[in-house]
Protein backbone atom coordinates (compact mmCIF):
# COMPACT_ATOMS: atom_id res chain seq x y z
CA UNK A 1 0.00 0.00 0.00
CA UNK A 2 1.16 3.69 -1.04
CA UNK A 3 -0.19 5.95 0.90
CA UNK A 4 -0.90 9.53 -0.22
CA UNK A 5 1.66 11.75 2.08
CA UNK A 6 1.32 15.33 1.72
CA UNK A 7 4.17 16.96 4.02
CA UNK A 8 2.84 20.27 2.74
CA UNK A 9 -0.03 20.24 4.36
CA UNK A 10 0.22 21.10 8.14
CA UNK A 11 -2.74 21.43 10.56
CA UNK A 12 -2.98 23.44 13.33
CA UNK A 13 -3.18 20.81 16.34
CA UNK A 14 -4.83 21.58 19.71
CA UNK A 15 -4.21 18.75 22.14
CA UNK A 16 -6.77 18.27 25.35
CA UNK A 17 -5.66 16.02 27.99
CA UNK A 18 -8.21 14.00 30.54
CA UNK A 19 -6.25 13.43 33.25
CA UNK A 20 -9.12 10.78 34.36
CA UNK A 21 -8.01 8.51 31.36
CA UNK A 22 -4.92 9.95 30.40
CA UNK A 23 -6.23 10.21 26.91
CA UNK A 24 -5.36 12.69 24.91
CA UNK A 25 -8.31 14.57 22.61
CA UNK A 26 -7.07 16.26 19.47
CA UNK A 27 -8.75 19.11 17.39
CA UNK A 28 -7.23 19.38 14.33
CA UNK A 29 -7.68 22.69 12.15
CA UNK A 30 -7.37 23.14 8.58
CA UNK A 31 -5.36 26.42 8.48
CA UNK A 32 -6.60 27.62 5.19
CA UNK A 33 -10.08 27.23 6.14
CA UNK A 34 -12.70 26.77 9.70
CA UNK A 35 -12.98 23.36 9.17
CA UNK A 36 -12.20 20.71 11.81
CA UNK A 37 -11.70 17.42 13.03
CA UNK A 38 -11.41 15.99 16.32
CA UNK A 39 -9.87 12.66 16.94
CA UNK A 40 -11.05 10.40 20.49
CA UNK A 41 -12.84 12.48 22.24
CA UNK A 42 -13.81 11.61 26.13
CA UNK A 43 -17.33 11.68 27.95
CA UNK A 44 -16.46 11.22 31.69
CA UNK A 45 -17.80 8.40 33.39
CA UNK A 46 -18.11 7.79 37.35
CA UNK A 47 -18.31 4.00 37.20
CA UNK A 48 -18.94 3.44 40.93
CA UNK A 49 -22.22 5.66 40.96
CA UNK A 50 -22.86 4.84 37.15
CA UNK A 51 -22.88 8.16 36.44
CA UNK A 52 -22.17 10.05 33.31
CA UNK A 53 -21.53 13.63 32.70
CA UNK A 54 -19.65 15.68 30.08
CA UNK A 55 -16.94 18.06 31.10
CA UNK A 56 -14.49 16.76 28.69
CA UNK A 57 -16.91 16.88 25.86
CA UNK A 58 -18.35 20.29 26.85
CA UNK A 59 -14.82 22.10 26.66
CA UNK A 60 -14.20 20.41 23.25
CA UNK A 61 -17.58 22.35 22.19
CA UNK A 62 -16.92 25.34 23.33
CA UNK A 63 -13.47 25.45 21.92
CA UNK A 64 -15.15 25.08 18.30
CA UNK A 65 -17.96 27.37 19.39
CA UNK A 66 -15.50 29.81 20.20
CA UNK A 67 -12.65 29.60 17.68
CA UNK A 68 -15.75 29.87 15.19
CA UNK A 69 -14.95 26.33 13.41
CA UNK A 70 -16.91 23.81 11.54
CA UNK A 71 -16.40 20.13 12.71
CA UNK A 72 -16.54 17.75 9.42
CA UNK A 73 -15.33 14.45 11.22
CA UNK A 74 -15.11 12.58 14.96
CA UNK A 75 -12.24 10.40 14.51
CA UNK A 76 -12.24 6.87 16.84
CA UNK A 77 -8.86 5.20 16.11
CA UNK A 78 -9.95 2.50 17.91
CA UNK A 79 -12.53 0.66 20.32
CA UNK A 80 -10.99 2.18 23.24
CA UNK A 81 -10.81 -0.05 26.60
CA UNK A 82 -9.99 2.81 29.13
CA UNK A 83 -12.13 5.51 28.18
CA UNK A 84 -15.73 6.20 26.73
CA UNK A 85 -16.19 8.41 23.55
CA UNK A 86 -18.26 11.57 23.71
CA UNK A 87 -18.83 11.49 19.53
CA UNK A 88 -23.03 10.71 19.34
CA UNK A 89 -22.84 14.16 22.23
CA UNK A 90 -20.84 16.05 20.07
CA UNK A 91 -22.27 15.33 17.29
CA UNK A 92 -25.99 16.03 18.50
CA UNK A 93 -24.53 19.66 19.01
CA UNK A 94 -22.08 20.37 16.52
CA UNK A 95 -22.53 17.88 13.26
CA UNK A 96 -19.63 16.46 12.13
CA UNK A 97 -19.33 12.85 11.02
CA UNK A 98 -18.50 9.86 13.27
CA UNK A 99 -15.52 7.42 11.57
CA UNK A 100 -13.73 4.36 12.57
CA UNK A 101 -11.94 1.66 10.87
CA UNK A 102 -13.69 -1.00 8.57
CA UNK A 103 -12.48 -4.31 10.59
CA UNK A 104 -14.85 -2.63 13.61
CA UNK A 105 -17.09 -5.36 12.56
CA UNK A 106 -14.74 -8.14 14.42
CA UNK A 107 -14.84 -6.10 17.57
CA UNK A 108 -18.52 -5.97 17.69
CA UNK A 109 -18.80 -9.72 16.96
CA UNK A 110 -16.44 -10.50 19.52
CA UNK A 111 -17.83 -8.54 22.24
CA UNK A 112 -21.27 -8.90 20.91
CA UNK A 113 -20.94 -12.15 22.27
CA UNK A 114 -19.25 -11.58 25.98
CA UNK A 115 -21.93 -8.58 26.70
CA UNK A 116 -24.54 -11.18 25.27
CA UNK A 117 -26.18 -8.92 22.82
CA UNK A 118 -29.40 -9.36 21.62
CA UNK A 119 -30.24 -9.16 17.67
CA UNK A 120 -30.92 -5.56 18.41
CA UNK A 121 -26.72 -4.82 18.53
CA UNK A 122 -26.22 -4.79 14.89
CA UNK A 123 -22.70 -6.56 13.95
CA UNK A 124 -21.40 -4.28 10.67
CA UNK A 125 -20.95 -0.87 11.85
CA UNK A 126 -23.79 0.56 10.94
CA UNK A 127 -23.64 2.96 14.14
CA UNK A 128 -20.94 4.69 12.72
CA UNK A 129 -21.57 7.01 9.63
CA UNK A 130 -18.36 6.32 7.96
CA UNK A 131 -15.95 3.02 7.74
CA UNK A 132 -12.15 3.20 7.27
CA UNK A 133 -10.68 1.08 4.88
CA UNK A 134 -6.66 0.90 4.45
CA UNK A 135 -5.56 3.63 2.44
CA UNK A 136 -9.02 5.50 2.33
CA UNK A 137 -8.53 9.26 1.65
CA UNK A 138 -11.29 12.37 3.72
CA UNK A 139 -11.11 15.82 3.49
CA UNK A 140 -11.41 17.68 6.45
CA UNK A 141 -11.63 21.53 4.68
CA UNK A 142 -8.86 21.57 2.07
CA UNK A 143 -6.65 19.02 3.46
CA UNK A 144 -6.80 15.80 2.54
CA UNK A 145 -6.05 13.09 5.18
CA UNK A 146 -5.86 8.87 5.08
CA UNK A 147 -6.34 6.16 7.44
CA UNK A 148 -3.54 3.73 7.43
CA UNK A 149 -4.51 0.18 8.88
CA UNK A 150 -2.44 -0.72 12.16
CA UNK A 151 -4.10 -3.88 14.00
CA UNK A 152 -2.65 -5.57 16.57
CA UNK A 153 -3.46 -3.65 19.69
CA UNK A 154 -7.01 -4.46 18.72
CA UNK A 155 -8.24 -5.90 14.99
CA UNK A 156 -10.25 -2.60 13.99
CA UNK A 157 -7.09 -0.06 14.91
CA UNK A 158 -6.11 2.95 12.17
CA UNK A 159 -4.10 5.36 12.44
CA UNK A 160 -4.84 9.33 10.64
CA UNK A 161 -2.86 10.85 8.82
CA UNK A 162 -3.37 14.24 8.30
CA UNK A 163 -0.45 16.09 6.20
CA UNK A 164 2.35 16.13 8.43
CA UNK A 165 0.58 14.87 11.78
CA UNK A 166 0.16 11.24 12.51
CA UNK A 167 -2.62 10.41 15.02
CA UNK A 168 -1.42 6.87 16.12
CA UNK A 169 -4.24 6.03 18.62
CA UNK A 170 -2.69 2.80 20.79
CA UNK A 171 0.08 2.16 18.54
CA UNK A 172 3.24 4.04 20.10
CA UNK A 173 3.15 5.87 23.05
CA UNK A 174 5.96 8.23 23.74
CA UNK A 175 9.55 7.05 22.90
CA UNK A 176 9.92 6.24 27.25
CA UNK A 177 6.72 4.52 27.11
CA UNK A 178 6.85 2.04 24.38
CA UNK A 179 3.74 0.53 23.03
CA UNK A 180 0.43 -0.04 24.00
CA UNK A 181 -0.89 -3.93 24.90
CA UNK A 182 -1.52 -6.63 22.55
CA UNK A 183 -3.38 -8.50 24.47
CA UNK A 184 -7.45 -7.75 24.20
CA UNK A 185 -9.15 -10.43 22.26
CA UNK A 186 -8.39 -9.97 18.35
CA UNK A 187 -5.05 -8.31 19.76
CA UNK A 188 -1.54 -9.48 18.44
CA UNK A 189 1.88 -8.66 19.54
CA UNK A 190 3.01 -9.90 15.99
CA UNK A 191 0.44 -7.31 14.17
CA UNK A 192 1.21 -4.16 16.31
CA UNK A 193 5.40 -4.73 15.36
CA UNK A 194 4.10 -4.35 11.83
CA UNK A 195 1.88 -1.49 12.31
CA UNK A 196 4.54 0.24 13.93
CA UNK A 197 6.72 -0.37 10.90
CA UNK A 198 4.13 1.18 8.77
CA UNK A 199 4.31 4.34 11.30
CA UNK A 200 7.90 4.45 11.18
CA UNK A 201 8.18 4.05 7.62
CA UNK A 202 6.31 8.11 7.37
CA UNK A 203 8.92 10.89 6.96
CA UNK A 204 11.32 11.28 9.84
CA UNK A 205 9.85 14.82 10.47
CA UNK A 206 6.20 13.64 10.26
CA UNK A 207 4.89 15.21 13.91
CA UNK A 208 3.71 12.07 16.04
CA UNK A 209 0.78 12.28 18.47
CA UNK A 210 -0.02 9.60 21.31
CA UNK A 211 -3.65 8.87 21.92
CA UNK A 212 -2.16 8.42 26.16
CA UNK A 213 0.49 9.31 28.01
CA UNK A 214 1.08 7.85 31.70
CA UNK A 215 4.36 10.31 32.43
CA UNK A 216 6.81 6.88 33.17
CA UNK A 217 8.67 7.43 35.85
CA UNK A 218 7.51 10.14 37.23
CA UNK A 219 7.60 12.90 34.17
CA UNK A 220 5.51 15.69 32.92
CA UNK A 221 2.75 14.25 30.98
CA UNK A 222 3.50 14.82 26.76
CA UNK A 223 1.80 13.97 23.73
CA UNK A 224 3.86 15.23 20.66
CA UNK A 225 6.97 13.56 18.90
CA UNK A 226 8.79 12.77 15.50
CA UNK A 227 9.52 9.56 13.41
CA UNK A 228 13.07 10.13 13.59
CA UNK A 229 12.62 10.53 17.63
CA UNK A 230 10.87 7.09 18.02
CA UNK A 231 13.10 5.48 15.31
CA UNK A 232 16.19 6.79 17.49
CA UNK A 233 14.96 6.47 21.18
CA UNK A 234 11.47 4.31 21.76
CA UNK A 235 12.24 1.72 23.94
CA UNK A 236 10.22 -1.21 22.26
CA UNK A 237 10.45 -0.62 19.19
CA UNK A 238 13.42 1.81 18.36
CA UNK A 239 17.33 1.67 18.03
CA UNK A 240 16.90 -1.58 15.84
CA UNK A 241 14.89 -3.76 18.01
CA UNK A 242 13.85 -6.78 16.17
CA UNK A 243 10.46 -8.26 16.03
CA UNK A 244 11.49 -11.52 17.96
CA UNK A 245 13.16 -8.77 20.57
CA UNK A 246 9.59 -6.94 20.63
CA UNK A 247 6.88 -9.58 20.42
CA UNK A 248 8.56 -11.46 23.22
CA UNK A 249 8.84 -8.45 25.62
CA UNK A 250 5.52 -7.87 24.95
CA UNK A 251 3.65 -11.25 25.73
CA UNK A 252 5.68 -11.06 28.94
CA UNK A 253 4.50 -7.79 30.01
CA UNK A 254 1.08 -8.09 28.92
CA UNK A 255 0.62 -10.99 31.08
CA UNK A 256 1.41 -8.99 33.92
CA UNK A 257 -0.94 -6.34 33.34
CA UNK A 258 -4.42 -5.96 34.62
CA UNK A 259 -7.20 -4.73 32.93
CA UNK A 260 -8.27 -1.13 32.43
CA UNK A 261 -10.79 0.16 34.95
CA UNK A 262 -13.07 1.00 32.63
CA UNK A 263 -13.19 -1.52 30.26
CA UNK A 264 -16.40 -2.68 30.62
CA UNK A 265 -18.59 0.31 30.32
CA UNK A 266 -15.95 0.97 27.86
CA UNK A 267 -16.47 -1.65 25.29
CA UNK A 268 -20.10 -1.54 25.82
CA UNK A 269 -20.33 2.12 24.29
CA UNK A 270 -17.77 2.56 22.22
CA UNK A 271 -18.84 -0.41 19.91
CA UNK A 272 -21.78 1.51 19.32
CA UNK A 273 -20.42 4.59 18.29
CA UNK A 274 -19.88 6.20 21.85
CA UNK A 275 -24.41 5.12 22.63
CA UNK A 276 -24.78 3.99 26.12
CA UNK A 277 -27.21 0.63 25.38
CA UNK A 278 -30.39 0.62 26.79
CA UNK A 279 -32.76 -2.09 28.22
CA UNK A 280 -35.80 -3.31 27.38
CA UNK A 281 -37.66 -0.13 28.47
CA UNK A 282 -35.44 2.17 26.99
CA UNK A 283 -33.37 2.87 29.49
CA UNK A 284 -29.67 3.65 29.79
CA UNK A 285 -27.76 0.81 31.58
CA UNK A 286 -24.82 -1.20 30.96
CA UNK A 287 -24.09 -5.10 31.94
CA UNK A 288 -20.84 -6.91 33.51
CA UNK A 289 -20.29 -9.95 32.32
CA UNK A 290 -18.86 -12.52 35.04
CA UNK A 291 -15.81 -14.12 34.24
CA UNK A 292 -16.70 -12.75 30.79
CA UNK A 293 -13.06 -11.16 29.94
FE1 LIG B 1 -6.84 1.55 23.29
Amino acid sequence: MTYPVDMTIKPEVQAFFDEATNTITYLVKDPASNSCALIDTVMDIDYAAGRITFDHADELIHQIKSQGLKLEWIIETHVHADHLSAAPYIQQKLGGKIGVGSKITIVQETFGKVFNEGTEFERDGSQFDALFEDGDTYMIGHMQAFAMYTPGHTPACMVHVVGDAAFVGDTLFMPDGGSARCDFPGGSAEELYDSIQKVLALPDETRLFMCHDYGPGGRTIAWETTVAEQKAENIHVGAGKTKEDFVKFRTERDAQLAMPKLIIPSLQVNMRAGEVPTDKDGNPMLKVPVNGL
